[in-house]
């Protein structure tokens, strides 16, 4: 009987649903007990409190052997960049393409300090992190590689900028020079996520996650991602950039309730493309929705 009831739990709110209507006679089994333990409060409950004596720490922004961030900036060629965030791809992944990407032309055009940070660093963005198929690592790459020359007042609204670009826009929309295969399908990923965007492609163009089209795919998609931060980045050289993408009146609509003054203020995003996505269809108790 415990088998049936498991096979037949489709997400955690049903299941957690079925658990209380099954109550105890299911805990008595143990078969679930692991699991209602691992739930927040049965789990705050068991939790020994550790006493614990612990240094004093220090954090520093800027450790004593290293240059002050930002570092100086000059306006890069985009398709070089481009070009080596595609080439870079072949070699470490989609973060390294993007970060290596952008920092390979800081290296040449503006020298030190860029040439003493450690790219191969960034290959941990691979799959949306070691595979866990998160944030989509190109935009990973992008980001960290901001921080360098751009302060976060000024690196933060390029960030957002690229994110929604990639969320709502047909990509990649970059053709590589030598690209491995000629053509490459164009998908909109609805997201910023490495699970989503790839999955997306993957049902436009046809092919597998692990055919080498796909792989192919990410590499164009990285050098699309780097063309466009580039771009950003020589229009904000020139005191020109200017934030277009706009948090679309969907997703406002919805943290006007969930996000920060809101009724419930359950929802720690305050940037996205789009909540329904993953919250389609919203249950019909679900007060009524623009
Ligand atoms: C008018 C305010 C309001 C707006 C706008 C709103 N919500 Fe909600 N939402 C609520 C309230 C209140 C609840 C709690 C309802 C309940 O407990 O039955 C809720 C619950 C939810 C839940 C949990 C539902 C469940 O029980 O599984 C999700 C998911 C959710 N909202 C997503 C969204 C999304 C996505 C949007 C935008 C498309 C949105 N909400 C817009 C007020 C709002
Ligand atoms: C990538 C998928 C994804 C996106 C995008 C997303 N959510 Fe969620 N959200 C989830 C998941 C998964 C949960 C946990 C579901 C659960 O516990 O039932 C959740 C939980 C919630 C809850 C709490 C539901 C509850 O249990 O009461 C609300 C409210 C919510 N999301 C609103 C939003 C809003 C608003 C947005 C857009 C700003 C958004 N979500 C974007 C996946 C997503």
């Amino acid at each position: 009987m415990e088998k049936g009831v498991t096979m037949e739990i489709t997400d955690r709110r049903e299941f957690l649903k079925k658990a209380g209507v099954l109550g105890l006679g299911l805990l008595a089994t143990g078969g679930i007990a692991g699991i209602a333990a691992s739930c927040g409060k049965a789990e705050q409950a068991i939790q020994p409190i550790a006493t614990v004596t612990a240094p004093p720490v220090t954090v520093t922004a800027t450790p004593a052997a290293a240059a002050a961030l930002p570092w100086p900036y000059k306006k890069l060629d985009a398709v070089a960049a481009a070009e080596a965030a595609y080439a870079g791809y072949s070699a470490g992944g989609c973060m390294y393409g993007a970060f290596e990407g952008i920092m390979s032309q800081l290296r040449a055009t503006v020298g030190s300090p860029y040439d003493t940070i450690p790219t191969a660093f960034s290959k941990y963005g691979g799959g949306g992190i070691s595979g866990w198929g998160t944030i989509c690592g190109a935009l990973n790459g992008i980001a960290a590689a901001l921080y360098f020359p751009f302060a976060q007042s000024v690196a933060n609204p390029i960030i957002n900028e690229v994110y929604g670009w990639y969320g709502v826009t047909l990509l990649p929309d970059y053709t590589p020079a030598k690209p491995k295969f000629a053509t490459c399908k164009q998908s909109v990923a609805d997201s910023q996520l490495c699970h989503q965007s790839v999955t997306k492609w993957c049902l436009a163009s046809g092919f597998k996650t692990t055919s080498a089209e796909r792989g192919d795919r990410c590499a164009w998609l990285t050098a699309a991602v780097v063309k466009k931060t580039v771009d950003l980045m020589n229009l904000q050289a020139d005191g020109a950039f200017k934030a277009t993408f706009a948090v679309p009146a969907s997703v406002t609509g919805c943290l006007s309730c969930h996000g920060k003054g809101g009724a419930l203020e359950n929802v720690h995003i305050t940037n996205q493309t789009d909540c329904k996505e993953c919250h389609t269809p919203l249950p019909s108790s679900h007060p009524p929705v623009k």
